[in-house]
């Protein structure tokens, strides 16, 4: 059965506005995004040919491919240009004593 726990992922200072930061969580590469001071999080590997988006530029909510350009809307997943044509994962996020916590899924 699937359950979810909340992984310390990135101090708060660590994610500045307009910006994204990497982590890796149990193998997987997410990215954390500061959106206008809300914290967001997503898959970091581009669903075209799985390119780091944080390698990208932010702006306000929305990530572009530094590939080929594709867009994403890092609060909701959607994808919003070609050449990209599925969305990314997105992650609960909370922030507890300034550090941000992905709710992550595992398996048991
Ligand atoms: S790898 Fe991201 S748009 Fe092609």
């Amino acid at each position: 059965m699937a359950i979810s726990e909340w992984i310390p992922a990135v101090r708060v200072e660590d994610v500045p506005e307009g910006e994204g930061f990497q982590v890796d969580i149990n193998g997987a590469l997410v990215a954390v995004w500061n959106v206008r001071g809300e914290f967001y999080a997503t898959s970091d590997v581009c669903s075209h040919e799985e390119t780091p988006l944080t390698a990208g530029d932010l702006w306000d909510n929305v990530i572009e491919c530094p590939l080929h350009g594709a867009q994403f809307d890092v609060t909701t997943g959607e994808v919003l240009s070609l050449p990209a044509i599925f969305p990314i994962p997105t992650y609960p996020v909370k922030v507890e004593d300034g550090t941000i916590y992905v709710g992550w899924r595992v398996e048991d």
